[in-house]
């Protein structure tokens, strides 16, 4: 979708008209006057449809006499002092739900008729495109045989400010983003058929590689080489050979002795349980299984795109978990990296044991600040948290506190869960050091980042469990049904809060230490 900032006041735009409007108030004059011109057919409509302006709500009204619009969508910011970005941009997400598939190619959105909304009148724009943008986002590339009416019609967005210039400014790395989402969604969305490894480690490649990101693709001889047992024997079952993929973006005025900072994904291109199989039903969902990968390479995009001015390595460990005649048995013990050994109890936790030795690869080379590492690691994270919060494991405080700020400002929230050693003991194995899974089944999230963090060698850490926010049943404001690219904009945030150095490029934030 194109997207424009106009200050042009020309009477009637063409396409649809969208006007915004806070709860409470009498409709600004640049926005009555439509009414007016339309004998009152906006007022009337909205009284009609119960439209309040409360935020989020939306309202068509079609073919309205004396306008040249074939319809004016009224859009809700909510109270006036309460519009911040967030509400601007699930404004824009509902407008971009409510035109996408209707029919009109274009619209132009008068946030300019609004007197001032917020602190920040461009920021707002540009939070209402972003929300716009994402919403608009669908992955029809396999229907085939869509009717015109069911096509994605609005292809132009056009959004009136007092400023174009900052306002489109205060975009561009917004767009940077985006692109960062849409492409971890694209990856999420394929099926597991088409994305497995090596086709998710070639299309990091030809996304990130022009774009300046150093990519390195390890395939099995080097793993072996690495001691990476765990990962190589989920894999085993599999006629797809695993990769391990490195990324690294270092954007200008990065020093070369600075520690670099660190997000690793999960990423099981389809996860059929192995041996411990799991059931039919629903196992389709599997192919998200790499959602936690498609967030990191998501975020290399997106850091790229706008030029970070930071120092951040991408791992993904990317396998096909399926039963074989080669597949790894329950019972098994394999070698980690770290050397320590795993008892595999159940194949059916190989998440695990791919980001165990991704993890510890990534500490003992690059000696990170940090390392977050996003996964659809276990189904039990869904009973606690449903689908709204992700759950965060940390061994470290602060960069708990920052995740959480990061997810609540950009509305991708975590929740902490505990962790400590009473759980750590439940992994304790009969032949081995550690155990996959713990001994009781209770508590099963928390056993499984237990079992993470063994594998970070004591380097500040932190676990998502995504599980339950990679992808929608239901429309969100600012994601239809479908991948979410969830991890993407909260990883993008903590860096642009707290690990980019000062530059042009920046959001003109300081880094804080
Ligand atoms: N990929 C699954 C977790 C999952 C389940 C993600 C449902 C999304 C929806 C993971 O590999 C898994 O199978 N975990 C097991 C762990 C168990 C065997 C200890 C689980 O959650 O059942
Ligand atoms: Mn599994
Ligand atoms: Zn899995």
């Amino acid at each position: 979708m194109k997207i424009a900032f106009v200050e042009s006041r020309a009477a009637q735009p063409s396409g649809a008209l969208v006007l915004p409007l806070t709860e409470g108030a009498k409709w600004p004059d640049a926005i009555a006057r439509f009414d007016r011109d339309a004998g009152g057919a906006l007022s009337r409509a909205a009284v009609a449809g119960r439209f309040k302006a409360k935020k989020g709500q939306s309202l068509t009204i079609l073919a309205p006499a004396n306008l040249s619009a074939a319809r004016v969508v009224l859009v809700g910011l909510g109270a006036p002092a309460k519009v911040d970005a967030t509400v601007a941009e699930e404004a824009g997400g509902a407008v971009a739900a409510a035109l996408l598939r209707s029919g009109e190619n274009e619209a132009t959105v008068l946030l300019d008729a609004l007197p001032r909304v917020g602190a920040n009148p461009e920021r707002i724009a540009a939070q209402f495109a972003l929300g716009a943008r994402l919403r608009s986002w669908s992955f029809d590339k396999y229907h085939t045989k869509l009717k015109d009416e069911e096509k994605p019609s609005l292809t132009a967005l056009t959004i009136r400010v007092a400023n174009a210039a900052r306002a489109k400014a205060a975009y561009a790395p917004l767009e940077a983003v985006a692109e960062g989402v849409e492409f971890a969604r694209m990856l999420v969305a394929e099926p597991a058929n088409v994305i497995y490894p090596e086709t998710l480690a070639k299309a990091a490649q030809s996304a990130l590689a022009p774009l300046g990101v150093k990519i390195e693709i390890l395939g099995v001889a080097e793993m072996k080489k690495l001691n990476m047992g765990a990962l190589l024997g989920v894999a085993q079952g599999s006629v797809r050979e695993p990769k391990l993929v490195v990324m690294r973006w270092r954007g200008p005025g990065v020093g070369k002795d600075q520690q670099p900072i660190a997000f690793l994904g999960k990423g099981v291109t389809f996860d059929t349980g192995g041996i411990s199989l799991k059931p039919s039903k629903g196992m389709e969902d599997m192919k998200w299984d790499m959602a936690g990968a498609g967030a990191v390479i998501g975020l290399m995009r997106a850091l790229a795109l706008r030029k970070a001015r930071t120092d951040v390595v991408g791992i993904v460990g990317l396998v096909e978990n399926m039963p074989s005649g080669n597949a790894q048995r329950p019972g098994d013990v394999v070698k980690t990296a770290s050397g320590q050994t795993v008892e595999v109890l159940n194949t059916d936790a190989e998440g695990r044991l791919v980001l165990a030795d991704a993890l510890w690869y990534c500490q003992d080379r690059f000696k990170p600040r940090f390392m977050v590492n996003l996964a659809t690691l276990t189904g039990a994270i869904i009973v606690s948290l449903g689908h709204e919060y992700a759950g965060l494991f940390a061994s470290d405080d602060r960069l708990a506190q920052r995740l959480t700020a990061a997810g609540e400002a950009v509305g991708e929230k975590l929740w902490r869960m505990p962790m400590g050693d009473a759980y750590d003991q439940q992994l304790k194995s009969a032949i081995a050091d550690v155990q996959n899974i713990g001994s009781n089944g209770a508590a099963g999230s928390i056993t499984a980042a237990q079992f993470l963090k063994r594998f970070t060698n004591d380097v500040p850490w932190a676990h998502l469990d995504i599980a339950g926010v990679a992808w929608t049943q239901k429309d969100r404001p600012v994601a239809g049904r479908g991948a979410t690219g969830f991890g993407v904009r909260l990883m993008d945030r903590i860096v642009s809060e707290h690990y980019e150095t000062k530059g042009a490029k920046s959001r003109g934030r300081k880094t804080r230490h």
